[in-house]
C-alpha cells in the first residue's frame, strides 16, 4: 500500500536506537509517524497504557515494535528467575499486548512488524533469556501471520547494533564489543540503526512478505 498523506505509522520504541531510525525513515514519506516510548506514557509492560494509546489514535496503517531491549545476562544458574520473567513481561508479553491492539486498529493493507534478535537462533552462552524471548516472538508472529491474515505480520531480527541499549556500558567496553563484532562478523562491521531500519521498511513495503523473520545481523548466523 503506497504511503499517502493520511497514512499513520506507529513505532513503539521509536524514541531511541533502532526504533528511532525506523521512525526517521518513515518520516521521509508522506503521512504521519507516532514514535513513542515510556517517556511518552506508553509502556508495553503496562497493557492499559498501550490500549489507551491505540484508543487515542484510532485506525492506523503500520505498527512497529522495537521496545524492550533489556534482559538479564550471565550463566543460567546466576540469572534470577524473577529477573528473567520481568524481561519476558516487557519484551514478549509487551509485544503481544501491542499486537492485540494492532490487530483491531490496523486498516486493510497495513502491517505489524515485531523485533527479535540474532541470539534466538545463534547459540551464545549467557544469553538464555534473550534467546528464549526472541525465539518466542518469532514463533508467535508466524501464528499471528496466519490468524490475522490478510494483515501481514513479520519479525526483524537484528544483530549487534550500536544503540542506546548499550549507553550504560563503560565507553571502552562498548567500543571493544563493537570492534570485536566488526572484526569477527563476515560483513566486517557492527550494525548501525539505519542498517536495521531498512528491514522494517522492506516488511512494510513488500506485499508478498508475511510470517517472515528478516535477519540483519552481519552474518552472525553463519559465523
Ligand atoms: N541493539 C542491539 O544490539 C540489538 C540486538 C538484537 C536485538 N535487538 C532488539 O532490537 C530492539 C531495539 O533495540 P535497541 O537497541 O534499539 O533498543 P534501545 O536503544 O534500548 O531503544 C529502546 C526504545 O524503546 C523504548 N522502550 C524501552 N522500554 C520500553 C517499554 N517498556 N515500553 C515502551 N517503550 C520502551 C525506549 O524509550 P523509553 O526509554 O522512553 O521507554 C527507546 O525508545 C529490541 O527489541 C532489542 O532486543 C537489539
Amino acid at each position: 500500500m503506497a504511503f499517502q498523506q493520511d497514512t499513520l505509522s506507529v513505532v513503539i520504541g521509536g524514541t531511541g536506537g533502532i526504533g528511532r531510525a525506523v521512525a526517521e525513515a518513515l518520516r521521509a514519506r508522506p503521512g504521519r509517524v507516532e514514535a513513542v516510548g515510556r517517556a511518552e506514557g506508553v509502556d508495553i509492560a503496562q497493557p492499559d497504557t498501550v490500549s489507551a494509546f491505540f484508543a487515542r489514535l484510532g485506525p492506523v496503517d503500520h505498527v512497529v515494535v522495537t521496545a524492550g531491549s533489556q534482559a538479564p545476562g550471565g550463566h543460567f544458574t546466576d540469572v534470577h528467575p524473577a529477573a528473567a520473567k520481568a524481561a519476558f513481561d516487557i519484551k514478549f508479553w509487551g509485544s503481544l499486548a501491542v499486537a492485540r491492539e494492532a490487530a483491531r486498529a490496523i486498516r486493510p493493507g497495513g502491517t505489524l512488524t515485531l523485533t527479535s534478535g540474532f541470539v534466538a537462533r545463534r547459540t551464545v552462552p549467557g544469553t538464555y533469556v534473550k534467546a528464549a524471548m526472541n525465539a518466542a516472538i518469532e514463533a508467535v508472529a508466524k501464528v499471528l501471520a496466519r490468524e490475522l491474515a490478510p494483515l501481514r505480520v513479520n519479525v526483524v531480527s537484528p544483530g549487534l547494533t550500536d544503540t542506546t541499549a548499550y549507553r550504560d556500558m563503560a565507553p571502552e567496553a562498548r567500543a571493544a564489543m563493537l570492534a570485536r563484532a566488526a572484526a569477527t562478523l563476515p560483513a566486517g562491521r557492527h550494525g548501525r540503526p539505519e542498517d536495521i531500519a531498512q528491514a522494517y521498511l522492506f516488511a512494510i513495503d513488500n506485499p508478498f512478505v508475511t510470517g517472515s523473520v528478516i535477519d540483519v545481523e552481519g552474518g552472525a548466523l553463519i559465523n
